[in-house]
């Protein structure tokens, strides 16, 4: 059996076309969404992601403001850019690319992003909102963007078992509750590198997301027939053949895996250009909030 390749690039083009209709609607009402990405260092595959970020926002007619600090930044210093960027009524979300170098602590940081334009989702407030299944929180872009993909491929969530593996804030963690929540009805075990025998788990999936950052730890033996696979992983592989130097891969030995899997989604183009594609989703959502609060008080006053 030959799985179907999951497009998540064409998904990602539908909704941010969409993101572009709805910026271009908010910009004539007024207010242009703004998103200020927050570079801490000289990482190259943050700098990569980064970049697309903004010219994802460039091209959905956002504002786009990209901040790039030294690796050697203060966390005093970075608090103060995050302070600056709260207070900017042009900025409607701001993310601080992670990882973060060793001095700064991130649980820290990502607190001091206002609620409201934490389009990450990742400030403990939103955190908590997303688990209790409150619409006020944001839910992180990566997580989002699977249950995206699922819908949009019609594959059944309720009284599946779905086996993440992984337990990152950024991916697993909030997946996991947007997943076992009413409505998706899934039923989801959630592994990590302590978990004894990963593939007695994973061979029970129906859906098998694996969000770990180690290339090839997924192979065939380990997937059920005809599961959904969702390969989250993006590490960087020294290969001399490629012009620079190297290739992306992700966690699932992806030839072999696709011909036992009913589903799986590639690596560049699964997964990663949904990220992008919530992202925005996020940023225009909170720019839509703060609009609607300003018209409606510019109502109020007006005795409309
Ligand atoms: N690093 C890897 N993925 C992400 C993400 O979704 N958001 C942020 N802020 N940093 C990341």
């Amino acid at each position: 059996m030959a799985a179907k390749i999951i497009d998540g690039a064409a998904c990602g083009r539908e909704i941010r076309a969409e993101v572009a209709a709805e910026t271009a609607r908010l910009a004539a009402e007024g207010t242009t969404p703004g998103l200020a990405v927050i570079l801490v260092g000289a990482d190259p595959a943050s700098e990569v992601y980064v970049r697309s970020k903004t010219r994802a926002c460039h091209e959905a007619g956002m504002h786009d403001r990209l901040i790039q600090l030294p690796g050697s930044v203060t966390q005093d210093e970075l608090f103060g850019a995050i302070d600056g960027l709260n207070a900017d009524p042009e900025i409607h979300g701001i993310l601080v690319q992670l990882p973060l170098p060793p001095h700064i602590h991130p649980k820290a940081v990502l607190e001091r992003v206002h609620p409201s334009k934490d389009v990450d989702g990742f400030h403990p407030l939103n955190v908590g909102r997303a688990f209790v299944g409150d619409p006020r929180g944001f839910v992180p872009a990566t997580p989002a963007g699977i249950m995206e993909l699922l819908r949009h491929e019609r594959i059944e969530t309720h009284g599946r078992h779905v086996v993440i593996v992984g337990r990152s804030l950024i991916v697993s963690k909030p997946l996991a509750s947007l997943l076992m929540a009413p409505g998706p009805n899934a039923t989801v075990t959630l592994t990590h590198r302590h978990t004894v025998d990963l593939a007695q788990h994973t061979r029970m999936a129906d859906i098998l997301v694996v969000a770990v950052g180690k290339p090839g730890l997924i192979t065939a033996d380990m997937v059920k027939p005809g599961a959904a696979v969702f390969d989250v992983g993006t590490t960087r592989v020294p290969d001399e053949k490629h012009a620079k130097g190297y290739v992306i891969k992700g966690d699932v030995d992806f030839d072999a895996v696709a011909e036992k899997a009913g589903w799986i989604t590639p690596v560049p183009g699964g997964v990663g250009p949904m990220t992008i594609a919530m992202l925005l989703r996020n940023t225009v959502e909170a720019a839509m909030r703060v609009h609607h609060a300003r018209t409606k008080g510019e109502r109020r006053r007006m005795g409309v």
